[in-house]
């Protein structure tokens, strides 16, 4: 049987994961903005590996459970092994979101880099939202592509030569309405939690800016060059011509696409760890409350 896609993908997982936010913000958002001082059942939908968490349950008051739920196995045992040592209470449920039956009982839902896979967010939302207890939270960290594409600086260069934002606009949004899966969900939340009921909404940005810096420390340029690459920063295009196929088959003009492929292998050439790069990923955070009165 063929692998569960996610479960070949745990060292992505976890080289990129720390592109997004500084721990120091993940913790005014628990403490300054969301104001958690009591303990709370948290569970993560796509939780993969656990990744929210091993930042959130540090900061949250002591008794605060966590229960992360993902369809990848490997995910799942990978998350158990991760948390097997640490003083936390935690469960690690394997089973597709789009069919589980969830008590409402949780006080906090949240997700991660998970809604843009699906291809019927608001539905799952739904699921999340009545998983909640009243008076309970809605957290969603979501991408959002096109300002994320149009937040990468690397010196020499003039980013038009790197990146077609018109074209990628084009893509992502004819990719999103063909599949329903939609990379630009995180700036969308705000709206589909209101339609949902939702109230007290709130949407903020991630605030890392990532700096490749030839100046800094080798091991630090090292591991922020990784980290990158194993986003498919800077990744060599695949064959010519069917690169030029795929990217016609989505939407693309042949002009756009022909120039697309040599963005793509000028970037893959100068992409080195001894450039100076900056990259924010821009990631949206969403949250508000369940008011069912
Ligand atoms: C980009 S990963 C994010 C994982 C984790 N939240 C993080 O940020 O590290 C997307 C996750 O969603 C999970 N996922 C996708 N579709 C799912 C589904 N229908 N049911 C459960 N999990 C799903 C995948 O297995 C994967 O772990």
């Amino acid at each position: 049987m063929e692998e569960y896609y996610w479960d070949s993908k745990i060292d992505y997982l976890s080289s990129t994961r720390g592109l997004y936010y500084n721990d120091d913000y993940i913790e005014f958002l628990v403490k300054a903005v969301w104001k958690i001082n009591t303990p709370v059942h948290l569970i993560d939908f796509g939780c993969g590996t656990g990744y929210l968490g091993l930042k959130l349950l540090p900061l949250l008051p002591k008794g605060s459970m966590y229960t992360g739920v993902d369809a990848g196995i490997k995910l799942i045992n990978r998350a158990k092994e991760i948390f097997k040592d640490l003083p936390y209470k935690t469960e690690f449920i394997v089973s597709d979101i789009q069919n589980i039956h969830l008590e409402r009982k949780y006080d906090i839902a949240i997700c991660h880099a998970f809604l843009l896979h699906m291809p019927n967010p608001t539905e799952v939302l739904k699921k999340m939202i009545d998983c909640v207890v009243d008076n309970g939270r809605i957290i969603c960290f979501e991408p959002h592509w096109i300002s994320n594409m149009a937040n990468y600086h690397i010196n020499g260069h003039d980013q038009s030569s790197l990146i077609q934002l018109g074209l990628l606009q084009k893509l992502f949004e004819t990719d999103a309405s063909r599949e329903g899966k939609d990379g630009n969900i995180g700036i969308k939340i705000p709206v589909y939690l209101s339609q949902l009921g939702i109230k007290n909404i709130e949407c903020r940005v991630s605030d890392k800016v990532n700096f490749l810096d030839p100046n800094s420390e080798l091991e630090n340029t090292s591991n922020l060059f990784n980290s990158l690459s194993e986003d498919g920063f800077g990744a060599v295009p695949s064959e010519h011509e069917t690169f030029i196929r795929k990217l016609v088959d989505r939407g693309a003009n042949h002009e756009e696409a022909r120039k697309q492929y040599e963005n793509e292998l000028l970037l893959s050439k100068i992409f080195k760890n001894n450039i100076f790069l900056t990259y924010a990923p821009n990631m949206k955070i969403t949250f508000g409350n369940v008011d069912r009165s």
